[in-house]
C-alpha cells in the first residue's frame, strides 16, 4: 500500500470534515464552506457556488482557454471535432442563454433526451451554469420510461435531437418524444429539437422549437451562484421496483469528490486527456465524461460509437492512439465485445495505444480472464473498481493517483479514502474475516454521494433502514486476507446487462402485463458477452396455448415498455414456476438452472418436480 494512500485513507476516517473541506480548495467558491457534513443538510451546507464556472470559465480566466477542453470524436459521422475550453464557453453560455429566453431559471428541471453529440454536453452545462437540474435520459429506453422520467421530474422543457446512431442503425427520436408526451400526465412548455444532418424529424406546430433557430436569438449567460447543496442533477436509475429511482446530485460535494478523484484516483493532471467510453444517458457518463475531467483542467473524449462494429474492434485503440490519451475507463463487457472480434489483439498491435498509462473498468464485475487478456494485449495496469449511480463515483478502487499500484484480478480493489466498508450479515453484525455478507458504507460517506431521491424521501431514507448508520449497497462482498473488497453480485433484482443497470423486477411486470401470462420470473443469466442477459419464465393462464409467436409478443413487450436495451430475448414457458411451501418463487434456483449449474432441490420446495421439468426444457431448447 502506499503512503500516501496509507496517510489519506487515515485522515478521511479521522477526520472527515476536515479531510473534505481541505479538498474543497481545489474549486473556485463564491463562499467556501466552513461546514463539513450534517445527517440534514449533507456536505457543505454553507457554501455558494456553481459547476459550470468551476469546469470552465475559471480554466479561461486562468489561462487555459486555447487548451482542448472537448475532442468529438464520432466514427458513425465520421467526424472529429475540437472544442477549446474558450469556445466551450461560448457555445454553453449561448445555450443557457437560450434555455433563460424560454423561461428556464435556477431550481427548474429540463430533460435531457440526446445522443452521444456535443450539444448534449452544451445542455448539461447550460443548465449548471443557471442553476437549472438536469435530468439525462438514455437513448436507449422506450417511450413509457421516458415519460416516466418526465412525469417525476417534471420539466419546463425537453431538449432533444432528430435521432440517436447506433452502429449502423439510425434512430429516430421524435416519435419516440412525441409518443412520450402522449403518455405523460405533465406538459412541458416546449420541446426544443436540433436536427442532424442523418434525419430530419417532423415537428409538432407551437409545441416544438428548432434549436439553431432558438440558438441564434440567444444571448451568452454567465454563471449564476448556487448553494452547495443545491440539486446540480436528477439521474434515474433502476430499482427494486417498476419506478425509477431519481438520484439527486448536489453542486459543491459532486464537484470536490469528481475534483479530487481525477487527481487522486485516476492520476490525472490538468492539461492530459481522459477518456471514459461510456454513454452521457449513465452515471459514468456525468461524472467521467462531462464533469470530472472538465473540473479537473483535462481534455475529455465524446466517442459516439461502439466498441466493435463503428467500424472495427481496433476503433478505441485508434481513438486512444489519435487523441493522446492517458487514462481510459469503458466497462468489461466492451473489452468482451473487442475480445470476441479481436482474440488474437491484432488491432492493438498495429496501432498501438500511444500514451496511454492505464485502464480501468467498472459497471459490472471484471471477470479475471477479461483482465488478463487485457493485461496480455495492452502491457498496462488494468484496474477494476467499483461504484453505483446512486455515490457518484469510485468507492472502491486502486487509487493510482496516490502512487498505489495493488491489484488482484477479480477484486474491486480497496475502500477509497472517504468511504468505511463494512460486510454485515442479516442480523447487522460484522461477519468474519473472509466471509461473505452485505456490503455497506458507514456514514458519513465522501461528498458526490446522493443527496435524497426525487420525490422519494421514503424511498432514499429505506436504503440506511436495513442496517441503521449504514448505507446498504445491495451488493454482496468480501474482504480477503489481504485487504481486497471483493464484489461478487447483487442482493436484489438489479441485473447488469453490457454495463447497464435493469431491474428484472420491472420486466416481471412487464411480462405479467401479456394477456395470456397467469404468473413469470425474470432472471439474471450469466453471458459470456454481457456479463448478465436476462431471461424469463412464464406461466400460462388455464385455457391459453402457447402459439409459435408468443415469445415473439413477450418480447416485443419488453422492448416496447422498457426499451432495447433490455436486450431480453429468452423467454420459456413453462407448465409451472419452482416455488417454497409460503410460495415464494425460487429465482436462485432458476438462475442456477439457466447457467447449467448443478442443482440442489431445495428443502423449502413445494413442487420439485417442476425443477427436473424446466431443466429438460432448457437442455433441449439449447
Ligand atoms: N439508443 C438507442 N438504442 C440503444 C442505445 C441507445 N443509446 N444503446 C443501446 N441500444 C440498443 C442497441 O442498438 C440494441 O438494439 P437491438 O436489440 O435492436 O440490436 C439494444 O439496445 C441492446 O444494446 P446493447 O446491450 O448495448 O447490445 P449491443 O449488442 O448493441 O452491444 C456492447 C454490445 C457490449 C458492444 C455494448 O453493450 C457496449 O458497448 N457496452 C458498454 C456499455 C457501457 O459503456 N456502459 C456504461 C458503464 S461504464
Ligand atoms: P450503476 O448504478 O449502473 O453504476 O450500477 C451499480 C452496480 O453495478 C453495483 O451495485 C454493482 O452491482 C455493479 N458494479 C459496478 N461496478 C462494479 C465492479 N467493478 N465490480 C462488480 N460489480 C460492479
Amino acid at each position: 500500500m502506499s503512503r500516501e494512500y496509507a496517510a489519506s485513507y487515515a485522515a478521511s476516517q479521522s477526520d472527515p470534515d476536515g479531510f473534505w473541506l481541505n479538498a474543497a480548495r481545489a474549486l473556485d467558491w463564491e463562499r467556501a464552506p466552513t461546514q463539513g457534513w450534517s445527517r440534514q443538510e449533507g456536505w457543505f451546507a454553507d457554501g455558494i457556488l456553481n459547476t459550470c464556472h468551476n469546469a470552465i470559465d475559471r480554466h479561461v480566466e486562468a489561462g487555459r482557454g486555447e487548451q482542448t477542453a472537448v475532442i468529438y470524436e464520432s466514427p458513425v459521422t465520421g467526424q472529429t471535432r475540437h472544442f477549446s475550453y474558450a469556445e466551450l464557453r461560448d457555445e454553453v453560455a449561448r445555450v443557457a442563454g437560450m434555455l433563460a429566453g424560454l423561461g428556464v431559471a435556477k431550481g427548474d428541471r429540463v430533460v435531457i433526451y440526446m445522443p452521444m453529440i456535443p450539444e448534449t454536453l452544451f445542455a448539461m452545462l447550460a443548465c449548471a451554469r443557471i442553476g437549472a437540474v438536469h435530468s439525462v435520459v438514455f437513448g436507449g429506453f422506450a417511450a413509457p420510461e421516458l415519460a416516466k422520467r418526465i412525469d417525476d421530474a417534471k420539466p419546463k422543457l425537453l431538449l432533444t435531437a432528430s435521432c440517436g446512431i447506433e452502429g449502423q442503425k439510425v434512430i429516430p427520436y421524435k416519435p419516440l418524444v412525441d409518443h412520450a408526451l402522449e403518455l405523460t400526465t405533465h406538459s412541458i412548455d416546449h420541446v426544443v429539437l436540433l436536427q442532424r444532418p442523418q434525419l430530419a424529424a417532423e415537428m409538432t406546430a407551437g409545441r416544438d422549437l428548432d434549436w439553431q433557430t432558438e440558438l441564434a436569438k440567444a444571448q451568452p449567460t454567465p454563471c449564476v451562484p448556487v448553494a452547495s447543496t443545491d440539486p446540480l442533477y436528477i439521474l434515474y436509475t433502476s430499482g427494486t421496483t417498476g419506478t425509477p429511482k431519481g438520484v439527486v446530485r448536489d453542486n459543491g460535494g459532486h464537484a470536490t469528490a469528481l475534483a479530487w478523484s481525477m487527481k487522486h484516483i485516476y492520476g490525472m493532471a490538468p492539461g492530459e486527456t481522459f477518456w471514459a467510453a461510456s454513454d452521457v444517458g449513465w452515471v459514468v457518463g456525468h461524472s467521467y465524461i462531462v464533469y470530472g475531467p472538465l473540473i479537473a483542467g483535462c481534455t475529455t473524449v465524446l466517442f459516439e460509437g461502439k466498441p466493435v462494429g463503428t467500424p472495427d474492434a481496433g476503433t478505441f485503440w485508434r481513438t486512444i492512439d489519435k487523441h493522446d490519451v492517458d487514462v481510459f475507463f469503458t466497462a468489461p463487457t466492451a473489452i468482451r465485445a473487442i475480445r470476441k472480434e479481436d482474440p488474437q489483439g491484432a488491432f492493438v498491435t498495429d496501432v498501438g495505444t500511444g500514451r496511454l498509462r492505464a485502464m480501468f473498468l467498472a459497471g459490472e464485475r471484471a471477470d479475471p480472464d477479461t483482465i488478463h487478456w487485457a493485461e496480455d494485449q495492452l502491457g498496462l495496469p488494468i484496474i477494476d473498481h467499483w461504484w453505483q449511480t446512486e455515490l457518484g463515483w469510485p468507492a472502491i478502487a486502486t487509487c493510482l493517483g496516490m502512487g498505489d499500484t495493488r491489484r488482484k484480478a477479480g477484486s474491486a480493489g480497496f475502500p477509497v479514502p472517504g468511504f468505511h466498508f463494512e460486510i454485515l450479515d442479516e442480523g447487522g453484525h460484522p461477519v468474519s474475516h473472509g466471509s461473505s455478507g452485505a456490503v455497506t458504507i458507514r456514514l458519513p460517506m465522501a461528498p458526490g454521494c446522493y443527496a435524497t431521491l426525487w420525490n422519494n424521501p421514503e424511498g432514499y431514507a429505506k436504503a440506511f433502514q436495513t442496517f441503521p448508520g449504514y448505507y446498504e449497497t445491495g451488493d454482496a462482498g468480501h474482504f480477503d486476507a489481504e485487504g481486497f473488497l471483493n464484489i461478487m453480485g447483487r442482493t436484489d433484482d438489479i441485473i447488469n446487462v453490457a454495463g447497464h443497470r435493469l431491474s428484472t423486477g420491472q420486466m416481471e411486470q412487464i411480462v405479467a402485463s401479456h394477456p395470456a401470462v397467469a404468473e413469470c420470473a425474470v432472471i439474471g443469466a450469466d453471458d459470456a458477452l454481457k456479463g448478465m442477459i436476462p431471461m424469463a419464465f412464464a406461466v400460462l393462464k388455464a385455457g391459453q396455448e402457447a402459439h409459435a409467436n408468443m415469445q415473439g409478443e413477450i418480447i416485443a413487450l419488453v422492448r416496447d415498455d422498457l426499451g432495447p436495451v433490455a436486450a431480453l430475448k429468452d423467454v420459456h414457458i413453462v407448465e409451472a414456476l419452482p416455488k417454497t411451501r409460503s410460495g415464494k418463487i425460487l429465482r436462485a434456483t432458476l438462475r442456477k438452472i439457466a447457467n447449467g449449474e448443478t442443482v440442489v432441490t431445495p428443502p423449502t420446495i413445494e413442487n420439485a418436480d417442476v425443477l427436473d421439468r424446466i431443466m429438460r426444457q432448457l437442455a433441449s431448447s439449447g
